[in-house]
């Protein structure tokens, strides 16, 4: 029989897409059960034409469910994921509750889908930046090993949920017409600004938490924790894709020829390259596809060696940073 799928925290903006990634890849299902808070109980949400009416999240409302995508927040996943698999469900989690327990396997389906098999119950969807500058490494990795990488990020606010996508929408309307605003979901004003991740900082290094989900993140998912490792992620008033420069070190010399070659044909990955055009990956283009947008290809010249190559990349946060991520883990199922 089609499996039972579920969706926790249907109405977010994860939630939204998971379902969307679910109707438009035609995922083989017998029923989908859309859940959420008792706020959205009752509501409807339209899949395939039909309408299903939202549940409020209980311990029973896992009863009968095959695969249960999960997008609600840390605290939902720690106390529902362990009742959706006591109930026979396998979980994948959007959320960093479990990406690091090393019984859960932490996936991006076009680096180690086998990981799955692994799985004791829960399989991890990856941090959004983690993944977006992962599907284009990993072909490079393979090929010529990464020994280091530093990352800079230029993250959406679809990051931080639909609430946030709403602030930066409100903030900007509010900026543009003069009138004061308060922001209640971000810490700082949106509009006509950026700021350092709002994720907590560690005194110890002065990283975020953002940043160090880059650096473990990629220890496990690439199985090398040898890779030196550093970002700065910063948001920026854009409202679902994310962008990201990447400063990339390998073991011999590599040439930015050869990444285009190796690129070129690398699953979820679009190169986007014009340098005569001066067009290159950016947010807007980013939106609302599955592919990572891979441009300004070229060589690092403070690096005599020849080693080093820089790219900048976009891709949409809410899809393979995301929902579309999960939905393929579930194929993987
Ligand atoms: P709801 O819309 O009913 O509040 P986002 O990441 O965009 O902020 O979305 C969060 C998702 O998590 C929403 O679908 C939200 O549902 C859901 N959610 C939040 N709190 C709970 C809860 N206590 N129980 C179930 N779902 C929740």
């Amino acid at each position: 029989a089609l499996p039972v799928v579920a969706i926790v925290g249907a109405t977010g903006a994860v939630g939204v897409e998971l379902l969307e990634c679910l109707e438009q890849r035609d995922f083989p299902l017998s029923e989908l059960r859309l859940l959420a808070s008792a706020r959205s109980a009752g509501k409807t949400m339209t899949f395939k034409g039909k309408e299903i009416t939202i549940r409020a999240l209980d311990e029973n409302s896992f009863d009968g469910v095959d695969i249960a995508l999960f997008s609600a927040g840390g605290s939902i996943s720690k106390v529902y994921g362990p009742i959706a698999v006591k109930a026979g469900a396998v979980v994948v989690d959007n959320s960093s509750a479990f990406r690091q327990d090393p019984n859960v396997p932490l996936v991006v389906p076009e680096v180690n889908p086998e990981a799955v098999k692994q799985h004791q119950g829960i399989i991890a969807n990856p941090n959004c930046s983690t993944i977006i500058a992962l599907v284009p490494l990993w072909p490079l990795h393979v090929k010529n090993r990464i020994t280091r990488f530093i990352a800079a990020t230029y993250q959406a606010a679809s990051g931080a949920g639909a609430a946030a996508m709403e602030e930066l929408r409100e903030g900007t309307r509010a900026y543009l017409e003069g009138r004061p605003f308060t922001p209640t979901v971000l810490p700082h004003p949106y509009a006509f600004n950026l700021f350092s991740h709002n994720a907590k900082v560690d005194p110890a290094n002065g990283y975020n938490e953002e940043e160090m989900k880059m650096v473990k993140e990629t220890w496990k998912i690439f199985g090398d924790a040898d890779i030196r490792i550093s970002a700065t992620c910063v948001r920026v008033p854009v409202l679902r894709a994310h962008s990201e420069a990447l400063t990339v070190e390998f073991e011999r010399p590599i040439t930015p020829a050869e990444v285009k070659d190796i690129l070129a044909t690398a699953p979820g990955v679009r190169i986007v390259d014009d340098v005569e055009k001066n067009y290159f990956p950016m947010p807007v283009d980013a939106s609302g596809q599955g592919d990572i947008l891979v441009g300004r290809i070229r060589q690092d010249i403070s690096d005599p060696s020849g080693r080093s190559i820089q790219l900048f990349v976009a891709g949409d946060q809410l899809l393979k940073g995301a929902a579309l991520n999960a939905v393929q883990i579930a194929e993987l199922l």
